[in-house]
């Protein structure tokens, strides 16, 4: 049990002994270790249900708390602050009980989640036949952190990758190898890659825009792919080829989980869109409006005043992005049985999910089923607008790996490392800097991507953390050629100093972080909570003598305390989707 648990049943049973009543504490850290080691908020929240002042509440709570009851093995000291705030100062004992448990428990004292839950998380998204650009790093890399984290809470998590791969922009594309021929000889396709999405496109597009003939074809071809033409849809199916050859090789570069079997594109809704519309129409929620089918979320106005509507078929029969979003929705709802669904795309999408949302729920389609909606903000450029390149086009990803990992190459350059290790280090910390300065920014702001400032070793970035892992992992090295024999397992961790309880405390806050950034869904709390642990290691070694400690004792506690903070930091990172290493 985290001692953040155990604390919570200790008020849970002072507050049934001096309120009758069942509440949670509402424990936090601390937030200014002045004034203890956690605090409980409960009184306030209490003082409106029992018409009582809120400091009387919390005074009878910190006297069933008093010395003697059953509390005290674990609170030294619990004070009343303010309108009715309890500081709670814990016993050192307790804190390193914890501690030991902490590190004699594989899961580093985070319970599972219980019950556990099918949760659905759809993220990166890209969209075929266009190089993926960097909007879509973040939602790769926020949906895979949150995937992995409350994959480790023990909930069964589906990863869903929603693939842009129908609509009239294929028209265009498919005419377009239509006009070159491409499929003269079709075994031909099998080898023939399109080293350059975008510029393809691009080029498609002009065609498109300055001839009226192709452009002609091209609406034809749309035509032709959704009624299923063979030479048509092989077209289609090559380009969709093409495309997951550029995403894979960019999900591995990044790590990510995503693969081939967690995409569900847009296209593999088509059979269940009309669907979609019979069910609003039999709900009565189907509106015409100028030919087009639509429905009014109830609470949506337009700027006019007016209801809202959200298109689900136009007047030419075609179906929306909402119409496929409306369909995955109850393939979630009704196949895979999921009982949270987590999308991860940019902020500038957040009303076209409050509006599906609030349509699933007048569908009544899945009434115990949450709906989160994950918004981000923009990546930008040093000049403060959305990050381009130098002429104003869309910056490929594959380019900033590159870009990342070389520049972080040269941190390593003059090492003593041969030159194998010097390559993964390089990776490591090129792609690691990209992931972690995205999941390290409170996700809904923008940020501005500065390679200099990622790749730093100070301050809050990968390239710190990882060091600070690394540096623990250097004095497990000299234990080792020193032959000094300590103990390793078994280890009863003990508080001798000031710095050492910090680096307690703040190690056991480790699962209620996790917890917090499962329920939130917001990494960078953990990115802080990381950044804070490695400062409190650094405070605890600049004044603990760890292998030239005053006794055998409190050299295997110090010793134990750092292989606690460096499986923390791998884990917390692991998390995050970012590796380590043992040496840079
Ligand atoms: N392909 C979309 C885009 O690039 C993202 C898909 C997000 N998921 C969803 N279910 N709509 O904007």
């Amino acid at each position: 049990m985290s001692l953040q648990t155990q604390l919570d049943a200790a008020l849970r049973q002072a507050i049934r002994s001096a309120l009758d009543r069942d509440a949670d504490p509402l424990l936090a850290p601390a937030t200014n270790p002045k004034f203890g080691d956690y605090q409980a908020n409960a009184a306030m929240g209490l003082s409106k249900a029992m018409g009582q002042k809120p400091r009387d509440l919390a005074e009878k709570i910190v006297a069933a708390l008093a010395p003697g009851s059953g509390a005290s093995a674990l609170i030294a000291e619990a004070t009343l602050a303010g309108p009715g705030f309890i500081n709670l100062r814990l016993t050192d004992a307790a804190l390193a009980s914890a501690a030991s448990d902490m590190l004699a428990d594989d899961r580093l004292s985070v319970a599972p989640a219980d019950p556990p839950q099918r949760i659905v998380i759809d993220y990166s998204g890209p969209n075929v036949a266009k190089e993926m650009h960097i909007g879509h790093l973040r939602s790769t890399i926020i949906g895979d952190a949150l995937a992995r984290t409350l994959d480790y809470l023990g909930h069964t998590v589906i990863r869903q990758n929603h693939l842009g791969d129908w609509g009239t922009q294929f028209g265009i594309l498919i005419e377009f190898l239509v006009d070159m021929n491409w499929d003269a000889d079709p075994k031909q396709l099998n080898h023939q890659v399109i080293a350059d999405l975008d510029k393809f496109y691009r080029q498609a597009k002009q065609r498109f825009d300055s001839d009226g003939t192709f452009a002609a074809a091209a609406r034809r071809r749309v035509v032709h792919l959704q009624s299923g033409d063979s030479r048509t849809l092989g077209l289609w199916k090559y380009l969709i080829k093409n495309s997951l050859l550029h995403f894979n090789t960019i999900y591995m570069r990044l790590g990510v989980l995503l693969n081939d079997g967690d995409i569900r594109s847009e296209s593999s809704y088509n059979a269940s869109l009309a669907g979609v519309v019979e069910a609003l129409n039999h709900a009565g929620l189907l509106k015409v409006s100028d030919g087009a089918r639509v429905v009014y979320p109830d609470g949506f106005k337009g700027k006019d005043g007016e209801p809202m509507p959200m298109i689900v078929r136009k007047s030419d029969g075609g179906y929306l992005y909402a119409t496929t979003d409306l369909a995955a929705a109850r393939y979630r709802i009704e196949q895979l049985h999921a009982q949270r669904v987590i999308y991860v795309t940019d902020s500038r999408q957040s009303q076209h999910f409050a509006m599906v949302f609030q349509v699933i729920k007048q569908l009544q389609w899945g009434d115990d089923v949450r709906f989160d909606h994950v918004p981000f903000g923009t990546i930008l450029g040093p000049d403060r607008k959305p990050f381009k390149t130098r002429s104003g086009g869309t910056v490929k990803l594959s380019e900033v790996l590159d870009q990342a990992v070389q520049r972080a190459s040269r941190v390593v350059a003059d090492r003593d490392l041969d030159e194998k290790d010097k390559q993964r280090i390089a990776q490591v910390i090129g792609i690691g800097s990209v992931k972690y300065a995205d999941l390290s920014n409170d996700r809904i702001k923008d940020y501005v991507f500065d390679y200099d400032r990622m790749l730093a070793l100070e301050g809050n970035t990968a390239p710190y953390l990882i060091n600070a892992y690394v540096r623990i992992q250097s004095i497990f090295r000299k234990v080792e050629e020193s032959g000094i024999g300590c103990r390793v397992s078994g280890v009863g961790l003990k508080i001798t100093d000031e710095a050492e309880r910090s680096l307690v405390l703040k190690l056991l806050q480790f699962p209620g972080v996790v917890n917090a950034v499962a329920e939130s869904l917001e990494p960078h709390r953990l990115c802080t909570y990381l950044y804070e642990l490695a400062g409190g290691y650094h405070q605890f070694y600049e004044r603990c003598q760890v292998l030239k400690a005053d006794d055998a004792a409190t050299r295997d506690s110090r010793l134990a305390l750092c292989r606690l903070v460096a499986r923390t930091l791998q884990k917390g990172l692991k998390l995050l989707g970012i590796e380590t290493v043992d040496r840079m």
